[in-house]
């Protein structure tokens, strides 16, 4: 067993470190305020490869490994949760689903433009009555000749009035058993009858983008579909296993954050004649958040080593999604308590930690979506099969092959 990271994987988070810690720590703080994402958030990481970077090079993209992404992915929650965010709808969401799903034209159709950064992407499955209850989702496809009319409304949608293009999934067979009759699509934000906007309030990941997708009668190519009809919850629950590894990751990062911040508070905030962290309650609070990074950590290794090696890993990393975002809320908490009223204001990152961190234990699969799925397969109920497409296993020379 090695746990080492290779060079290439020390110096593609190095390289994202430094970017997310000088061109948006600085700023950071007041985009929250103004709930609004700066414009040089998205071209910046383009420039960077980063929205291409676990993609093979052929198809735009840096041709690093599934590994790479999540460590990406870390760094970047380890400044703000709204860059990871771009991220898991992106890259996870979007761009690995069509790499596992799409076809050759498709490929080079949206993948080249999204990985180079020329385009952004995002995914469309969640509606305003349907969340958890994916295969119950109520938007509509009908087929007419090559085209298919597409009608419905999705909601919660990160980049909603940002990105170009969106995965978005349709029932086209209200007779089948409801994950059986959804198809998936690639829709374009300039076809005629989709409709954005942005939803502001919210309480955390503010320097994001959220919003909704209205689609009123979107005549969307036949091949534009992803995969084949019917088999549009596969594609979703597979784009999942990907979102949810970015998720985890970036969790992980925001634990980090946690921890970093707590122990450089500790050691200069006195009380009672010395430094907090002589505490040992305040140690005790460390400990558990060097713990939680940890195991969280760990977690999403495991997954992403799956990944590169072509093995299905919706358990480990529905687990590791899990944990990691249940416990950077736990470590943002204990942050909040280690920086005492100070952390209670926004004078300190840590206040802006915790209302990011809520939102990762409900989009991607709840908290107790995860848990019920964990117990499905401690009780046998539920195992992984093969897939008809699976996401590729990494390949390093294919992957950096022109
Ligand atoms: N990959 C491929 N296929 C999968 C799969 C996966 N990961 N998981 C399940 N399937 C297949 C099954 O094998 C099954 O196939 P067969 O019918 O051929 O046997 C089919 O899908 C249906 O499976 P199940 O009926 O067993 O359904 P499930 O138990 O897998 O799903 C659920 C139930 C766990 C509650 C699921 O609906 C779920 O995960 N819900 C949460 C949805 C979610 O995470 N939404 C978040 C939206 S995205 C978002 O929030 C992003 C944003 O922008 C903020």
């Amino acid at each position: 067993m090695d746990f080492a990271l290779n060079e290439e994987q020390q110096q593609a988070a190095e390289m994202v470190r430094r970017f997310a810690q000088t061109e948006i720590e600085p700023t950071i703080g007041e985009w929250d305020r103004r709930q609004e994402m700066s414009p040089d958030v998205l071209p910046r990481m383009g420039e960077l490869g980063i929205l291409g970077i676990c993609l093979p090079v052929r198809y735009g993209g840096q041709g690093f490994d599934y590994v790479t992404l999540g460590l990406v992915c870390e760094e970047l929650e380890r400044v703000d949760t709204t860059l990871r965010v771009i991220m898991s709808v992106h890259m996870g969401l979007c761009s690995l689903t069509i790499l596992q799903w799409g076809t050759e034209e498709q490929k080079k159709r949206f993948l080249i433009p999204q990985a180079q950064g020329k385009e952004y992407a995002g995914f469309g499955l969640t509606e305003p009555g349907h969340g958890s209850d994916a295969a119950n989702i109520r938007a509509t496809a009908r087929r007419e000749g090559d085209t298919y009319i597409l009608n419905g409304e999705k909601m919660w949608i990160s980049l909603a009035t940002k990105a170009h293009n969106f995965l978005v999934v349709a029932r086209t067979d209200p007779n089948a058993k409801p994950s059986a009759g959804l198809t998936a699509f690639m829709i374009t934000s300039d076809m005629k009858g989709v409709t954005t906007g942005d939803i502001h309030g919210k309480l955390g990941v503010r320097a994001g983008s959220t919003g909704w997708i209205a689609m009123q009668d979107v005549e969307v190519p036949a091949a534009y579909r992803i995969g084949e009809e019917g088999e549009g919850f596969k594609v979703a629950m597979s784009a999942l296993d990907n979102g949810r590894y970015t998720v985890g990751a970036g969790a992980t990062g925001l634990i980090r954050a946690c921890l970093e911040e707590s122990v450089a508070y500790a050691k200069q905030r006195e009380t009672f004649g010395v430094p907090i962290a002589q505490h040992q309650l305040i140690q005790q609070k460390l400990g558990y958040m060097s713990l939680w990074y940890d195991t969280a950590r760990l977690l999403c290794l495991r997954a992403g080593w799956m990944k590169n090696q072509g093995l299905r890993n919706t358990r480990e990393t529905s687990q590791a999604k899990w944990y990691a975002t249940d416990h950077s809320v736990m470590a943002a908490l204990e942050a909040v308590q280690i920086h005492g009223a100070y952390g209670f204001s926004d004078e300190y990152k840590v206040e802006r930690y915790l209302r990011n961190s809520k939102g990762a234990v409900i989009y991607e699969g709840t908290s107790e979506i995860h848990q019920l799925m964990q117990a499905a397969y401690a009780l046998g109920e539920r195992t992984d099969g093969k897939l008809r497409c699976e996401l590729p296993a990494y390949d390093t020379e294919a992957w950096q092959t022109e």
